[in-house]
């Protein structure tokens, strides 16, 4: 092993569970699912990452019991049965090959065009029916919505237990439902669901606390979240620390077990002053473990993969200094992954210069 990034090669162990190192897959949509069943495919691409030496893979965006939750008819989903039997075999073959698994809970929202979605003649869902700040198509979700929605977050993490995953991530990033109730620019309720910070945090937490209820004490529960938007990619939710806290304390008390700080280059400081990153101030505020993410081993941010431009590789070093730092715990990696399935395997043995040059025309196959 080349010492050089022993650091992100050291076995990591929380809330009851170890993952072999520090790497982790980054959550992305691949929309090769039908009718939202995860196949044999779905399986051989995650154990393939397994293979390649990834220590935890997060699935793409899978989704929850609502009928306006999902956005593709592609798009894996967390219930019902045939799309259960498809993750359990995905988590069968991952495990196979040394792995952990956790899938990324899902839910739209506003995201969805009802056109292009399953249940076209059902209006899409946000807290103030939003399609971004200061457009509104639809009524503000009912507390009824809002109740039904944290069940199926909840009945997804105990059917994600049953079938065999090591845990979940909530996906409260990126403007979608979760980061809707967060986010002043779509939440403009006044009730106990919007307006301050606790109360535009409090979907989430609710959520967290239901997932807690219907698993078990020590089943790992991941929250993604970003200052970033798809609505807006220079939204922030907060802009000092003092307000980073007192978004995350909710959170972390009920019982988030790691903290996933999605941001575009991990090597940007968060706010003026210090070097720390968000997920660098995510743990020194809550305690908690997290993890960073962001153009790791890449020198392109991946808004530019969508119009499919390439990357050039981009050294690790800084990355594993934070590691060694003990800033974050664990480093999700997303388009090098998708590029290079051995990522994680070549870099531990000091072969960067292998890795598959990240194409633009990467995101055609998602293989
Ligand atoms: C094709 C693609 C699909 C993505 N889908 C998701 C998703 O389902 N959920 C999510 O939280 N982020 C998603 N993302 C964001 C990635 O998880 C990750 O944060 C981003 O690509 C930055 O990491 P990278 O620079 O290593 O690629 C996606 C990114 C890409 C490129």
């Amino acid at each position: 092993m080349s010492s050089a990034v022993d650091a992100m090669f050291k076995p990591f162990t929380f809330q009851g569970l170890t993952l072999e190192n520090r790497i982790a897959m980054a959550p992305m949509t691949r929309e090769f699912s039908p009718n939202g069943v995860p196949n044999e495919d779905v399986a051989a691409y995650y154990r393939r990452r397994a293979e390649g030496g990834t220590g935890l893979i997060i699935t793409e965006g899978t989704t929850i019991d609502d009928p306006v939750a999902t956005m593709g008819h592609n798009i894996p989903q967390i219930h019902g049965e045939k799309p259960l039997l498809g993750w359990k075999n995905t988590v069968q073959q991952v495990h196979a090959a040394g792995g952990k698994i956790m899938p990324q809970l899902w839910h739209v929202g506003m995201a969805r065009n009802p056109d292009n979605s399953p249940h076209s003649e059902l209006p899409s869902v946000g807290p103030s029916g939003l399609l971004k700040p200061g457009k509104q198509v639809a009524e503000p979700m009912t507390h009824a919505q809002i109740e039904n929605i944290i069940a199926g977050f909840a009945s997804a993490a105990a059917d994600a237990m049953r079938v065999g995953f090591d845990g979940v991530e909530i996906h409260g990033a990126h403007g979608y439902l979760v980061d809707q109730f967060f986010w002043e620019g779509m939440n403009e309720r006044t009730d106990e669901w919007g307006g301050n910070m606790a109360n535009r945090g409090r979907f989430a937490v609710e959520i967290v606390k239901a997932i807690r209820a219907a698993t078990s004490p020590d089943f790992p529960i991941l929250l993604r979240y970003s200052q970033w938007k798809q609505q807006d990619y220079a939204a922030r939710l907060v802009d000092t620390p003092q307000l980073l806290e007192e978004f995350l304390a909710p959170l972390s008390d009920a019982g988030v077990d790691m903290f996933h700080c999605s941001t575009r280059r991990y090597w940007e400081p968060e706010f003026d002053g210090d070097d720390l990153n968000l997920a660098g101030w995510t743990k020194k505020i809550t305690g908690k473990p997290t993890m960073t993410v962001g153009s790791v081993g890449l020198n392109g941010d991946f808004f530019g993969a969508f119009v499919g431009q390439d990357a050039e590789k981009r050294s690790v070093d800084d990355l594993v200094e934070r590691l060694e730092k003990g800033e974050f715990d664990m480093v999700a990696v997303g388009r090098a992954l998708l590029q290079d399935p051995q990522w994680a395997n070549k870099i531990r043995h000091g072969q960067h210069d292998q890795v598959r040059q990240y194409a633009g025309d990467a995101l055609a196959t998602l293989s």
